[in-house]
């Protein structure tokens, strides 16, 4: 499994030579001039979209019109991506699951809101647990900290999970270190943090912290590829 990331909550993930981009806000974030990321250019097969804010939606409908990939997303964003045009999409609502030809991805609870760009409803935000023969991970998208996450601790074990810790929209660096115990995970790759003013982190406090509760963060530098 290979991971690159785009910037603030944007992964690309290669399985079994199948590319699933999470999450595309790449050509307005401010930290991405200068990385070389550039949203013409990304890879996708899948477009897993996790709620309709636009810091998780705004390249969506280009990257899925160049690509052509399928969007995997809530009914009602799915709905709003076909009257943009896009009409490769896969609706899901919270704990529906399906299998894929890259594996299975099951939708869980996000303790958050879901508005797109212009104003209409964007439905429950969406978590997804993804399990396939090269590993299964958690990528939380926008949430709380939640009860409902010891659901997958006790039911999806999962080799490392994507947790927001910026704080302000989401949880933070303290919550996301008692999510990872609830997730039952030590290996966390973190998101959500330092593209605004709001969630700006101290990485290496952050890191050590994480360090001292017995687990591992990792915040990869934007453009930055690693192998799981
Ligand atoms: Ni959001
Ligand atoms: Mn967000």
């Amino acid at each position: 499994m290979k991971i690159s990331y785009y910037g603030h909550s944007c992964f690309g993930v290669e399985l079994k030579g199948i590319n699933l981009l999470f999450d595309p806000f790449i050509s307005d974030n401010p930290l991405i001039p200068g990385t070389g990321v550039n949203a013409d250019k990304v890879a996708a097969d899948y477009i897993l979209v996790s709620h309709g804010h636009s810091d998780h939606i705004a390249d969506c409908v280009s990257i899925a019109k160049r690509t052509g990939a399928k969007v995997v997303c809530s009914w009602e964003i799915s709905v709003w991506l076909n009257n943009q045009g896009i009409e490769n999409t896969h609706p899901m609502n919270t704990g529906g699951k399906w299998m894929f030809d890259f594996g299975k991805v099951k939708c869980v609870v996000a303790l958050h809101s879901s508005s797109l760009p212009d104003g209409s409803y964007g439905g429950n935000p969406l978590g997804f647990i993804i399990e396939s023969e090269e590993g299964s991970f958690y990528y939380a998208g926008d949430t709380a900290l939640t009860l409902d996450m010891k659901l997958i601790g006790d039911y999806r074990k999962v080799d490392f999970a994507f947790l927001p810790v910026g704080d302000n929209f989401t949880m933070g660096v303290d919550n996301a270190i008692i999510a990872a115990g609830f997730v039952k995970c030590s290996d966390i790759i973190g998101m959500h943090f330092d593209t605004f003013g709001f969630i700006k982190i101290d990485q290496e406090e952050a890191v050590k912290k994480f360090a001292q509760a017995g687990k591992k963060l990792r915040l990869m530098k934007i453009g930055e590829t690693i192998e799981k």
